[in-house]
């Protein structure tokens, strides 16, 4: 088995109600952060943090998805024609970014069951999971940053964050106690999926990005549907637990998520104004505002 996370899963079969009327016929993964789709900056996070193959989990109206990341020749060969070498090399730039694979997820029967579909093309090895509404602004990138302690424990690594008060019912929660050696390490015992405030068992929430063996896959294939129905990923790494330690990763960087209308307008505020093109202007814009 190699020990190197080479794959990176993308589960991107889901059906992004939150988000409707946008995602009605557009994948939410397809909506546009200031002027890239945000499946993209997940993609670009993967390969600066070393991946070699991507593997998006796919639906039904997801194609748009494929032909992002595919040349377009009609685009390149208008853009070349009117003398666009920018714009061109944008175009081209992403249909050069990386190897990926789509596995089609016929029905989308939850998240353990998307990472699912990827056993095939992954095999036994360890691999991450991004899920692409999860957009993370980070030095180095969250990836990079989690695969770091991969490498360093040996064992499967999920992101967290702390959160406070009520919110924390959303995520999955994570039970166990602090690395006494590095504060950002969480040794877990267990977790919860969406937890009333009382039943948290703690303030590390797990969101969208794993470092997980293959054997997870084995688990999951037993794993039957649980909160709503679904396939929980969280199921499968519960019972990964008890043969192998997991650790929670509270990584350096903001998380935005990008799949709810809120925290999309939070990015995109947030995304535009760091842009050097556009940041002066927009940040002018803000401050005019009668607010
Ligand atoms: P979410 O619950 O955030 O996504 O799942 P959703 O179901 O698309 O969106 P809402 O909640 O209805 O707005 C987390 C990730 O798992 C993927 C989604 O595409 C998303 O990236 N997913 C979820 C699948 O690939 N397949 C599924 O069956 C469920």
């Amino acid at each position: 088995m190699s020990k190197q996370v080479r794959k990176a899963v993308f589960p991107a079969g889901g059906l992004g109600t939150r988000f409707l009327p946008a995602t009605k016929v557009i994948p939410k993964e397809m909506l546009a952060l200031v002027d890239k789709p945000i499946i993209q900056y997940g993609v670009e996070e993967a390969i600066a943090s070393g991946i070699e193959h991507i593997i998006i989990i796919t639906g039904r109206g997801k194609a748009a998805m494929e032909d992002h990341f595919d040349h377009s020749f009609e685009l390149d060969a208008t853009l070349e024609r009117r003398g666009k070498h920018e714009l061109l090399a944008v175009s081209r730039g992403v249909s050069a970014l990386a190897r990926i694979s789509y596995v089609r997820q016929k029905e989308p029967l939850g998240l353990g069951h998307a990472v699912l579909c990827a056993k095939d093309l992954v095999g036994d090895e360890p691999f991450a999971v991004i899920l692409p509404d999860d957009v993370i602004d980070a030095d180095p990138p969250c990836l990079r940053q989690m695969i770091g302690v991969f490498d360093e424990k040996g064992g499967s690594v999920l992101a967290t964050q702390t959160v406070e008060g009520p919110a924390i019912s959303a995520y999955g929660v994570l039970a166990g106690s602090q690395d006494p050696h590095n504060p950002r390490i969480y040794n877990c015992t267990g977790m919860v999926e969406k937890p009333k405030l009382e039943d948290a068992p703690s303030k590390q929430a797990i969101i969208g990005r794993y470092v997980l063996t293959p054997r997870v896959f084995e688990l999951l294939e037993e794993t039957t549907p649980g909160a709503g129905g679904e396939i929980q990923l969280t199921d499968g790494i519960k019972a990964l637990l008890k043969e192998e330690r997991v650790y929670g990763y509270t990584f350096e960087g903001k998380r935005f998520d990008a799949g709810d209308k809120f925290g999309m307008l939070q990015a995109t505020v947030e995304f535009a104004l760091k842009r050097e093109d556009l940041g002066a202007k927009f940040r002018a814009y803000l401050k005019g505002l009668p607010l």
